[in-house]
């Protein structure tokens, strides 16, 4: 099973990506064969500058090792090392129809947003496509909001194979049902563009006075509170601390007589124990740049011997060559 998926480093990581993306992705290593990149080309539909662009990839590339991504399980690479995807991206763009784009959720709260809008970020879901199929994926690890781009990917395949003769292989969208939508601090989807979110190797002030700032009613401690599961540093506590903690405290919120103030620092001390390993892991790599620079170079020379041998069968079915 051929496993393959990317995060844009268009800002700090946070625990929407690690829950909803990292940690599954790092889970499924075992699993298969893992294709793991930095999406620095998506990250050119939204994100102007090149230091910027720079420095969030060397960061995703520190936290994703950090957080687990073995090298030599997982071929790690940068997406503009494996240039291949370019090309395929406009050889997908010539199946895709304008309708299958137009209706993407992402495209559209983009521009409902304000936000001006360039032909790569209509296209987005095209190249992403293109890394999809480029190494022939079975299975791709995704928070929910992304899911519709696999299906996208799905039609694109599906339309080409009925096109050029059975070239792609048609992928699935791995989604965690209990982590498809990590809750931010106001209690919507956690996300850069909210301003909402909790970094994964955040300053521990900073940290902690985010915390302490998540948006609770002004129901009193004593009172029973019936709807304790949807309180937000609960469902936050469940992902950072083991199952029994969670639900003690969860039980202890919904009897009544625990202030919201205790349940947010215990949730900022086992956020802060959480990531406490994966914490010095980082700061070792901080120190070594040079490994980076190598598993890096080393992911892309072994993603791009697949990525030829794809773009060839492509090329060849559609009769470029
Ligand atoms: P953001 O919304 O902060 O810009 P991205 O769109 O870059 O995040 O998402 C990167 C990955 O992390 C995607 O696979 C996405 O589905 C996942 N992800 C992002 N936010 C969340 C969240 N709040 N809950 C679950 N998964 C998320
Ligand atoms: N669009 C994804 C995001 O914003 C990143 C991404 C690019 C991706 N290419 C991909 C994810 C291929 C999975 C597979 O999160």
């Amino acid at each position: 099973m051929r496993i393959l998926s990317g995060i844009q480093p268009s800002g700090t990581l946070h625990l929407g990506n690690y829950f909803g993306m990292m940690r599954p992705a790092i889970e499924l290593q075992d699993q298969g064969d893992a294709y793991y990149f930095i999406a620095n080309y998506h990250s050119m539909t939204t994100l102007f500058d090149p230091a910027e662009r720079v420095r969030n990839s060397r960061d995703v590339a520190l936290d994703f090792l950090a957080c687990g991504l073995d090298p030599k399980r997982t071929v790690f690479f940068l997406q503009s090392d494996v240039p291949e995807v370019a090309e395929l991206t406009w050889i997908l763009g010539t199946v895709t129809p304008m309708g299958l784009l137009e209706r993407c959720h992402s495209f559209k709260d983009k521009v409902a947003k304000g936000i001006s809008f360039n032909f790569g970020l209509f296209a987005y879901p095209v190249l992403m496509a293109a890394d999809i199929l480029l190494y022939d994926s079975n299975v791709v690890p995704v928070g929910q909001d992304q899911k519709q781009h696999v299906e996208v990917t799905r039609d694109i395949a599906t339309k080409f194979n009925e096109q050029y003769g059975q070239t792609f292989v048609v992928p699935e969208p791995r989604i965690r049902a209990e982590t498809a939508k990590v809750p931010g601090l106001d209690g919507e989807k956690m996300s850069k563009s909210y301003g909402n979110t909790i970094e994964i190797f955040g300053d521990e002030k900073a940290i902690k006075k985010k915390i302490m700032s998540i948006k609770m009613d002004s129901r009193t401690p004593q009172e029973p509170k019936p709807d304790a599961d949807q309180n937000i540093a609960i469902q936050l506590l469940k992902l950072v601390s083991p199952p029994e903690v969670g639900k003690d405290f969860e039980e202890r919120l919904r009897a009544g007589g625990m202030g919201y103030g205790d349940l947010k620092k215990a949730l900022f001390e086992h956020y802060w124990n959480h990531f406490a390993e994966a914490r010095a892991r980082r700061a070792e790599l901080v120190a070594n740049p040079d490994y980076v620079a190598q598993v890096l170079a080393e992911g892309s020379s072994r993603a791009r011997e697949v990525a030829s041998k794809v773009l060839s069968r492509a090329r060849r079915a559609s009769g470029l060559c």
